[in-house]
């Protein structure tokens, strides 16, 4: 029967840092997440039935027909022998949009690839009051974007095996439990230092682990902070969980600088921002720390209470250095399917 799905997920942004994955998109090492909320994908997919023998998908998105997204998405769906029964019979029809600007810093293809499962797999058949939805439906969005399988679960979610951390798979994210009041209100205030689409793919990133001559390391301090942040989550300790988040920040930036074709992709401001951060938490003792996607643009995250005096530093410190705009966003539950 035709049918329309609408699904709505958020971003994230890792505090520890997936970088370098293993066979079928796992992960070398593990990773832990903040869930945001404002910065969402909106996917309703339309069902149709099949007008010739292969199923045709059609990506639109804010509007536009994206054809080489649509072909991602189309091998994506064809390689998934769970949707395997849908393609038989529909043709789909994808309509998207983001509430966030392109190239702003924030993850599009973790929310785009998050909802886009969670359509797929409901119009599969799977319902999604199933208690075990969000964990297939996770891993089939690791499937698609790696970081996309942490977008179910919130404020919190970690995605990678972890010796001795129960459930803890590479193959799904889950839940992060037990999280202190310290952290259960934080915002994340995005500074755009470049709207520019960046020069690197974080494919090709992932790509350059392979090789590395820091991998080995690499993976296993993030694995190791990952098991610390855990327990800092849980014991509300904001000295500790800013030293994890800054270091995870710079070492994924070192990865990339120290990687055999190496590349930079912060930029003089994106230092001069990290400078002001280090000065402020000197200056105030207040808890505000920096992270970094893979690209140049400054997460600053903070706990909701004390956004008063972050704002005159915002205003203050840092229009000076010409941003492109600023995004405010805060710690989120995950999505919603409909
Ligand atoms: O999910 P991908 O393949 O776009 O990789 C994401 C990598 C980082 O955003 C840099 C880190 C992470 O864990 O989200």
């Amino acid at each position: 029967m035709p049918q329309t799905i609408t699904a709505h997920f958020p971003s994230n942004i890792a505090l520890v840092k997936y970088w370098g994955k293993k066979g079928n998109q796992l992960p070398c090492n593990a990773s832990l997440s903040m869930t945001l909320s404002q910065a969402q994908t909106e996917v309703k997919l339309y069902c149709t039935e099949k007008k010739s023998q292969t199923a045709q998908i059609e990506y639109l998105f804010e509007g536009q027909t994206n054809q080489s997204f649509g072909q991602r998405v189309w091998r994506y769906a064809q390689q998934q022998p769970e949707f395997a029964g849908l393609l038989q019979n529909f043709d789909l029809h994808f309509e998207s949009k983001n509430t966030f600007p392109h190239s702003a810093g924030i993850a599009s293809s973790a929310s785009a690839f998050a909802a886009i499962a969670a359509t797929l797999l409901k119009a599969s058949g799977k319902s999604e009051s199933d208690s075990d939805f969000n964990q297939v439906a996770s891993r089939l969005a690791r499937l698609g974007s790696g970081s996309a399988c942490r977008s179910f679960y919130g404020p919190f979610a970690q995605w990678g095996h972890l010796e001795g951390v129960k459930d803890s798979s590479d193959e799904f994210a889950l839940p992060t439990t037990n999280i202190h009041d310290n952290f259960k209100q934080l915002r994340d205030t995005i500074l755009i230092v470049e709207d520019q689409p960046k020069k690197i793919s974080s494919s090709v990133g992932h790509g350059l682990m392979k090789n590395h001559p820091f991998a080995p390391s690499r993976f296993i301090q993030a694995n190791n902070h990952c098991m610390e942040m855990i327990s800092v989550l849980k014991n509300g300790d904001f000295e500790a969980f800013i030293s994890i988040t800054e270091r995870e920040a710079l070492s994924l930036h070192a990865m990339m600088m120290t990687s055999g074709d190496y590349y930079l992709l912060i930029k003089p401001d994106t230092v001069r921002i990290i400078e002001q951060v280090f000065q402020f938490r000197e200056a105030t003792g207040l808890p505000l720390c920096f992270t970094l996607d893979a690209g140049p643009n400054v997460h600053l995250l903070y706990p909701e209470n004390i956004q008063d005096k972050v704002q005159p530093f915002l205003e203050h410190y840092l229009q000076q250095y010409g941003l492109k705009s600023v995004i405010d966003d805060y710690a989120g539950v995950g999505g919603e399917i409909y």
